[in-house]
């Protein structure tokens, strides 16, 4: 099964780029940049990432965001991940970043967006894997920043495919940001949620009929609500789990306890994700593998997530179809004769 789930094309569609800064790049970055952290050595670091909540994952992970100064390190973080990414068989990722965690602090939404993209670029013609760029609003900030936000993001309209709603979702609801994905739709950007990861199920149904998302980036409180699953059965509407960042961060006690199996058997398009992986111990494969350990499945339903997350992408028809060639090949090799 291991062997099978490593070389399994994946899909990525919910991954926080400055999430992937792995404490190694982060003492780098600290040190080329001359920015003080407040940990000693990568261990120490390491030490650090044990969280009871979002919150005080979130606590960090804005923190360790500060060494992020330069196009280059923009362009280092990404390049990074893209290197994990062909480790893990990922071929195609949807990429988030926050642009006000680096805008608040003075730097250049243009910088951010410029290393970001050349890595990306660089990756689709060296790597072979292609990828989307979302934008992600942070839902603590008012809505005068998100608007401002989606204004610095027009001139690079052909980047970015999506906006998205993240940072912490209690106390925050979809409605609060009702009107500046109006105005992204009308921009022609399509629009996705963080939802029903902590917040209730009503957030869900709210980022549906409010927001217009096209998929909900978590997603697992949908069971709270049988007519809301039932809904997104009919409407075929993709959830984006994260299964090593729920335990992580509680949302399940165990592995055991987590739904996704339930909900992939129930028919949902559910897909796997890391979220954070540098924050949550692990990758793609990883996260494909801590499921895999808890529930058993046969490699058929193993395979159904990356071929849920291909009808959930937001590529072209054309190149979903290249997608599902690839996926195929790979699951029937061409016999040896
Ligand atoms: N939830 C909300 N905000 C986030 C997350 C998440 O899982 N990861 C990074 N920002
Ligand atoms: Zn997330």
């Amino acid at each position: 099964m291991r062997d099978f789930i490593q070389a399994l094309p994946k899909i990525e569609l919910h991954l926080h780029i400055e999430g992937t800064l792995e404490p190694g790049l982060l003492f780098e970055l600290a040190q080329r940049n001359n920015v003080s952290i407040p940990f000693k050595s990568e261990a120490e670091v390491r030490a650090a990432y044990e969280f009871n909540d979002l919150q005080s994952f979130l606590d960090i992970y804005y923190q360790g965001a500060n060494v992020l100064l330069h196009e280059q390190d923009f362009f280092d973080l990404t390049w990074a991940y893209l290197l994990r990414c062909r480790q893990d068989n990922v071929i195609h990722t949807e990429i988030f970043f926050d642009p006000q965690t680096h805008t608040e602090r003075g730097i250049a939404f243009d910088t951010v967006i410029a290393g970001i993209n050349r890595a990306l670029v660089q990756a689709e013609a060296e790597l072979q894997i292609t990828s989307r760029l979302i934008l992600c609003f942070l839902r603590h900030l008012d809505e005068a920043t998100a608007f401002a936000t989606l204004e610095l993001a027009q001139p690079h309209r052909d980047k970015i495919v999506a906006v998205g709603l993240d940072s912490s979702e209690k106390g925050n609801p979809p409605e609060k940001f009702q009107r500046v994905f109006a105005r992204a739709l009308e921009a022609g950007f399509l629009t996705v949620a963080h939802a029903g990861e902590e917040g209730p199920a009503s957030y869900i149904s709210d980022s549906l009929s409010l927001l217009k998302v096209s998929r909900i980036d978590h997603g697992v409180r949908c069971v709270e609500d049988p007519a809301l699953v039932q809904q997104l059965i009919a409407e075929r509407i993709p959830l984006t789990v994260c299964p090593l960042s729920n335990i992580k961060l509680c949302v399940f006690a165990s592995m055991a306890q987590h739904n996704i199996v339930e909900l992939l058997r129930r028919g949902l398009c559910v897909t796997i994700n890391s979220d954070d992986p540098a924050y949550f111990g692990g990758y793609m494969t990883d996260n494909f593998l801590a499921v895999a350990a808890a529930h058993a499945m046969t490699p058929q339903e193993i395979a159904q997530f990356t071929f849920n997350a291909i009808d959930a992408s937001f590529t072209g028809e054309h190149e979903k179809q290249r997608l599902r060639t690839r996926v195929n090949d790979a699951l029937q090799p061409p016999s040896g004769k």
